[in-house]
C-alpha cells in the first residue's frame, strides 16, 4: 500500500506540470454564438434584442498586436523617454509563443487590459502635443496615476521613429483611481 501511495506521489508530481502546460496552452474561446444570444436583453418596443456580432465573422476579423507605451504627464515623464520611444521597434503587444504558464497568460491579460488601444488619434501630431498641455489634462481630467501615468492614454510604435497616440484602453473606464492613489481595477465606469 505504501509503494501504491509514492508511486500515485511521484505520477502526480511529475504529470502535474505536463496537466498545467496543456490548461495554459489552451486560449479560450471568447466569442461563441450560443453565449452571445443571452448578452443582452431585448430592446423596449421591440421585444428582441439587438443582434450581436456572428461567431464567425468575430474569428475573422483581423488581428491587431501591437506593444503600447504609457503615456506620463509632462512633470514625471522619465527624461528621454521620447527618444527612447522613437528608438523602439515595432513589437507584439502579447507574444503567445512565449506564454506557459498560467501566470504568463494572468500577466500578458493585463498587459492587454492597459495596454490595448484604438487608433483614434493616429497621424495627429497636434494630439501629441495637446497630451503635454496641463491646461488640456486638466480640462479632461484624465484619469492619473500616483506615477503621472495616463490611463486612458497610449504611445504606440506601429514603425520604427514614428510615435502615435493611441486611447480607449480597457482601462481608461474599468479602473478607478481612489484619492489615496489606490487603483481599483475591473468596475465599469459611466464617466470616463
Ligand atoms: C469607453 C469606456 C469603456 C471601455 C474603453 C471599455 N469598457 Fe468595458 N464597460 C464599460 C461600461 C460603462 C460597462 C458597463 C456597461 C453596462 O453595464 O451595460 C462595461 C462593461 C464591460 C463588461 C461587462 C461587465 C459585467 O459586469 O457584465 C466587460 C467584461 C468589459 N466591459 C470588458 C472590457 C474590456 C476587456 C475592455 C477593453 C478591451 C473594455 N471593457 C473597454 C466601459 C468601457
Amino acid at each position: 500500500m505504501k509503494t501504491l501511495l509514492r508511486l500515485f506521489r511521484v505520477s502526480v508530481i511529475v504529470l502535474l506540470p505536463l496537466f498545467c502546460r496543456a490548461a495554459a496552452d489552451t486560449v479560450p474561446k471568447v466569442w461563441d454564438d450560443g453565449e452571445a444570444a443571452s448578452f443582452r436583453l431585448p430592446l423596449a418596443a421591440l421585444g428582441t434584442p439587438p443582434k450581436l456580432l456572428s461567431e464567425r465573422d468575430y474569428y475573422a476579423l483581423p488581428e491587431v498586436n501591437v506593444k503600447t507605451y504609457p503615456v506620463y504627464t509632462p512633470d514625471q515623464e522619465p527624461k528621454g523617454y521620447m527618444d527612447w520611444l522613437s528608438q523602439q521597434e515595432p513589437q507584439p503587444l502579447v507574444d503567445v509563443s512565449k506564454l506557459k504558464t498560467k501566470a504568463d497568460w494572468i500577466a500578458a491579460g493585463r498587459e492587454v487590459f492597459y495596454g490595448r488601444e484604438l487608433p483614434r488619434f493616429s497621424g495627429s501630431e497636434d494630439n501629441l502635443k495637446l497630451i503635454r498641455d496641463p491646461r488640456v489634462l486638466a480640462a479632461y481630467r484624465v484619469q492619473t496615476t500616483a506615477e503621472g501615468v495616463l490611463l486612458g492614454l497610449r504611445y504606440v510604435v506601429r514603425a520604427k521613429g514614428k510615435v502615435e497616440l493611441g486611447t480607449d484602453t480597457c482601462a481608461m473606464c474599468h479602473v478607478r483611481i481612489l484619492p489615496d492613489g489606490k487603483l481599483i481595477e475591473g468596475i465599469g465606469r459611466a464617466h470616463v
